[in-house]
């Protein structure tokens, strides 16, 4: 699988610019609010290209808020893109790999409304999976 993104917690988009300005990345477009996951997400593009995706908790009803509380900003998933026809056998190759789906598989306003979906396994911690539209 290909990594597309970190995944990084933070309590202010705006207020990590700085230090990842200064880290090389520049943000890829607008910042978008995720209604349904009750974040907003920002695109960070570094020199080697590797992707950073900012999440900011809107409020405290975002179901990452007590994350951000407990562990203070930073990394807070992996992301992998995989071709959307490899799906439904991925799915129970990483059951069986004891990976427990976080929430459903849904389309994410901030990749395109490409489906996106969390899964925990209690040896790696979170992963997030991309299903890309285009191979
Ligand atoms: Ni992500």
């Amino acid at each position: 699988m290909i990594v597309h993104h970190v995944g990084y917690l933070v309590p202010s988009i705006e207020g990590a610019m700085e230090s990842f300005s200064f880290l090389g990345f520049r943000k890829t477009g607008e910042v978008v609010r995720d209604e349904e996951r009750k974040v907003f997400i920002s695109f960070l593009s570094g020199a080697n290209r590797a992707l950073v995706e900012l999440i900011q908790p809107v409020d405290e009803q975002s179901p990452v808020y007590p994350l951000m509380v407990r562990q203070g900003p930073g990394t807070y998933h992996l992301c992998f893109s995989v071709p959307r026809f490899e799906k439904e056998s991925l799915l129970p190759r990483l059951k069986g790999l004891r990976f427990v789906p976080v929430g459903k598989i849904a389309p994410a306003p901030a990749c395109e409304n490409q489906e996106v979906g969390f899964f925990y396994s209690n040896k790696i911690g979170l992963i997030e999976l991309l299903f890309t539209s285009d191979g």
